[in-house]
This record gives C-alpha cells, structure tokens and sequence, in this order.
C-alpha cells in the first residue's frame, strides 16, 4: 500500500482541481433551468471516469436525466462491487445565506465548501480517484462497476426501470456507496440502516377568492387556520404521531439493542449548541439518537398561503398548501403510509373547506447486514485507515436505491460515508472536509483489497 499512498500523495493537488470543476457545475436536478447542467455534469463524471482507467463508459439516457456507467474487469473468479453514487445536487436557495457563492468552491477551515461538495460530488469522486490510484499502482483485485444517477435528489424516478433493465451488467455481489455520514472524525462509523420517506402535498382550499378579513371574517373558514389545525392534530402532546394505524410495523428494539445504541458516543449539548436550539424535542420515552434512526419522524418542509409580503394585507387566503414528510422505519411500507396520511387528513378536515392530498415520492427503510464478508471488508478498512474499529450505526437519511437493490438485483449495500452530520448539506454553506475528502480515498482501496481477500477465503 506504499505505492498507493506515494501516489496519493502526489497527486492530491490535481484531485482537488478536478472536484472543484465538477462542483462548479450546477448540476440541480430539481429545478429544470439547469438542465443543461446536470447533463454536463454526467459527461463530466463519465470522462473523468474513462481517464481513471474503466471501460465501456456510458451516459446512458433515461427518462429523466442520464445515469453514468464504467467497470474495471479484473478476473472472472474475483468479487464484484457496484459502486453507486449522485452527481446531483440539491438546490442551493437561498442563495444570500452562503458566506461564498455554492458553485464556486473554495477552501476554507480546512474544508471545501460549495453545493455538493459532501452530497455527494465529493464523496463520489473518492470512489473515482480510488480507481486511479488502484489502477496506477496495480494493486485492484475485484471487479469494479459504477453506476452515478442524476437524480437522486428528487426520488430517482428512473433507477428503477435502469435497474430492471440492466440486471446483466449490474451484476454484482455487493454495491458500496458512500453518500451517509461518520459519526464523528474520532468515531468513525459505518452505516447500517437507512429511513424510508413518505412525501406528500396537502392543500385546504377555502372561498373562490381571496377575501376581505373584516368583511368575512369570523364566517368562513379559513384555509390557513384550518391547515394548521390540522397539521397540530398529526402528533399528541408526547410528540407520537396520531394517524391510526402509523405505528402498527413499527420494529420495536429489544432492550439489548437499545443498550447497545446508549452507547454510541452522542453529546446532547454539543449537538443543542450547534444547532443553536435550547432544547430538544421528540417523541417521549426515546433518546435523540433514537429519535433520529430507530423511531420515526413527521415534519412539515413548507408551508405557504395568504399574504407574505411587506406590512400588512388583510386577507382571508383561498387556499393554503404544505408539503409534509415522514420518516419511516422497518418494516413500514411508504405506499401504506401514505396512505394512512391521506385517510387521516381527509377524516379531520373540517366540512368548510375542501382538502387535496398527493403523494410526492417514497422510499422503503432498509438495514444491512454486520455480520457479511463485505461489513467485515469495511470494518477493516477503516480501521486501518482510522486506526479505531468503525461502530455499526443507523441513519436518520435516505437513500431509497438501497431497498431496490436488495428487491431487484438481491443486493446489500455497504454504507461505508465519510461525510459529518454538521457538513449542511441540503444547507445554505454545505462543506467537506479535505481530510475526509482524503480518508475517503485513502480507504476505500483497502475496502477492495480485504475484501477480495476474504471473499477469496469465504468460498
Ligand atoms: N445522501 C443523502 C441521504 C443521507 C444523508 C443519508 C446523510 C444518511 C446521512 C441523500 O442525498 C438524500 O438527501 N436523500 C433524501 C431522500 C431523497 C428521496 C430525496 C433525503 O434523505 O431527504
Ligand atoms: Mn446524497
Ligand atoms: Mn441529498
């Protein structure tokens, strides 16, 4: 592994660079003005990926925007990993809060900020940058597949049918992704579990007009009160959500391994003053680490109707919308819970007002394995890299290409990121570190290296 190091070494500058290029695309799949963009970010990604040594590259075309394919075949009897990751990003808005603008990166405490730079650009490009340097040191001994979607951010709408469609040339025997994060630099962690979503759209519309307040007020019912009446009524006052039937597959933890989640390293005042928040806020009877993995969640993303100007306009709305999403755990099924949302709100609006509900998109919880030869790999790895054996944790996040790797190509993922919780992504001023950046790359080639060891052995 000298060599590697050696190589790394030398060649850091130009890895940053070419990042720094791909982070100045803004590459936002969910606003279409950047069409373009994320186009260019996908031959970007392919060329980069050509020029660290894989072959038969493709931008293969989809419905929506393109997913990005390369493989590195080394030996037929060696181990397959398929790396998954997005060259997408979120939108940056609102752009008056980012201290440096999010398409041009730059370094600073020691960390690259720009949109992307942590989800996932910079954490893909580890797995890109490993390739080089495994291929220039010829030290690669698993077959490499990649597969880089556009559209991650927005519900991966086409993986599916890509995934069904290209079952041959994804065949593999474990996927590695690294778009989750450590828990922290001196806690390194592997993710072992991801939330599944359930996104929808409710909107409560009133009168035919928007009206006079005083004229009407006092009347008619008032979608913007009504909207938040509701919303009140999706939690009791222990923060338990209320739609019947919400918790029935819940996975209850046994108290082992409630015990053994206690002990992840966790700083409830740390994590208060970082957020600048007084105090937390959850469901009764759980811990916050447990709040945000194990137990889950309902929150309102936006809300909206009426007037929101400057000063004062009095008006009752014609109608007022909120977007509302729900993190789920197993072995909750998002289609089902959406669902139950949708019977629950239309079974508590009021008979003034007239309520429409959608389902934005979904995606099911999953948990992987500790015990495969492929944890083991990525134990190992970074242990040798972190010099600490990494701790099995759950993530709050989700990836809903997980679950479908595991029902379409049977499967698991290594959730092996390298990003922090506090790197704002998704937020104004969103960072990685160099030192992750570098771990990254530093990691992953012994990932491949224990791995085809211990497959070897395994057989
Ligand atoms: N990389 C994140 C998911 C993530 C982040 C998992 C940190 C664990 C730790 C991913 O890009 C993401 O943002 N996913 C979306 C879901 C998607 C359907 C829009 C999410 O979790 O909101
Ligand atoms: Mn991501
Ligand atoms: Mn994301």
């Amino acid at each position: 592994m000298d060599a590697l190091h050696a190589y790394l070494e030398k060649n850091k500058d130009r890895f940053l660079e070419e990042l720094f290029e791909l982070l100045k695309i803004p590459s936002v799949s969910a606003d279409p003005a950047f069409k373009d963009d994320v186009f260019e970010a996908a031959e970007f990604v392919r060329s980069r990926l050509e020029e660290a040594g894989a072959e038969n590259t493709e931008v293969c075309p989809t419905e929506g925007y393109p997913i990005v394919y390369g493989e590195k075949m080394v030996d037929e009897s060696a181990p397959t990993v398929l790396v998954y990751g997005h060259y997408d990003v979120q939108p940056a808005d609102p752009y008056e809060l980012w201290e440096t603008p999010p398409f041009e990166p730059v370094i600073r405490n020691g960390a690259i900020y720009a949109r992307g730079s942590s989800d996932d650009k910079g954490q893909m490009y580890m797995h890109i940058k490993a390739l080089e340097l495994m291929l220039a040191t010829d030290v690669l001994k698993c077959n490499v597949k990649f597969m880089i979607e556009g559209e991650e951010e927005v519900g991966s709408a086409s993986l599916g049918q890509f995934v069904k469609d290209n079952k041959e040339r994804l065949a593999a025997d474990v996927v590695l992704i690294s778009d989750t994060a450590l828990i922290s630099m001196e806690h390194p962690s592997i993710t072992v579990g991801l939330r599944g979503l359930s996104y929808m759209e409710v909107k409560v519309t009133g009168p035919n007009r928007d009206l006079h307040s005083g004229i009407y007020g006092g009347a008619v019912a008032n979608p913007a009160n009504v909207l938040s009446e509701m919303i009140a009524q999706l939690k009791d006052d222990d923060k338990r959500i209320r739609i019947p039937g919400f918790y029935d597959r819940v996975d209850e933890l046994s108290a082992e391994e409630r015990a053994a989640m206690a002990e992840i390293p966790f700083d409830l005042e740390a994590f208060k003053s970082e957020l600048g928040i007084p105090d937390v806020e959850g469901e009764k009877g759980y811990s916050t680490i447990e709040r945000t993995s194990i137990r889950p969640a309902l929150d309102v993303n936006g809300i909206w109707g009426g007037y929101t100007g400057e000063g004062a306009k009095t008006v009752i709305p014609s109608e007022a919308s909120a977007k509302i999403s729900m993190r789920l755990v197993p072995h909750q099924r998002s289609e089902e819970i959406s669902a139950l949302f949708e019977k629950y709100i239309k079974s508590i609006a009021p008979p003034s007002v007239r309520v429409e509900v959608s389902s934005l998109h979904g995606g099911e919880p999953v948990v992987t394995p500790v015990d495969s030869v492929a944890y083991r790999a990525a134990s190992k790895a970074m242990e040798s890299t972190f010099g600490k054996k990494p701790i099995p944790y759950r993530s709050g996040g989700s990836i809903p290409i997980v679950p479908m790797f595991e029902e379409l190509l049977g499967l698991k993922s290594i959730l092996m990121g390298f990003g922090l919780d506090t790197d704002a992504i998704h937020s104004p001023n969103e960072h990685f570190g160099l030192i992750n950046f570098f771990k990254g790359i530093e990691t992953i080639p012994y990932f491949y290296r224990y791995y085809a060891e211990m497959h070897g052995r395994s057989k």
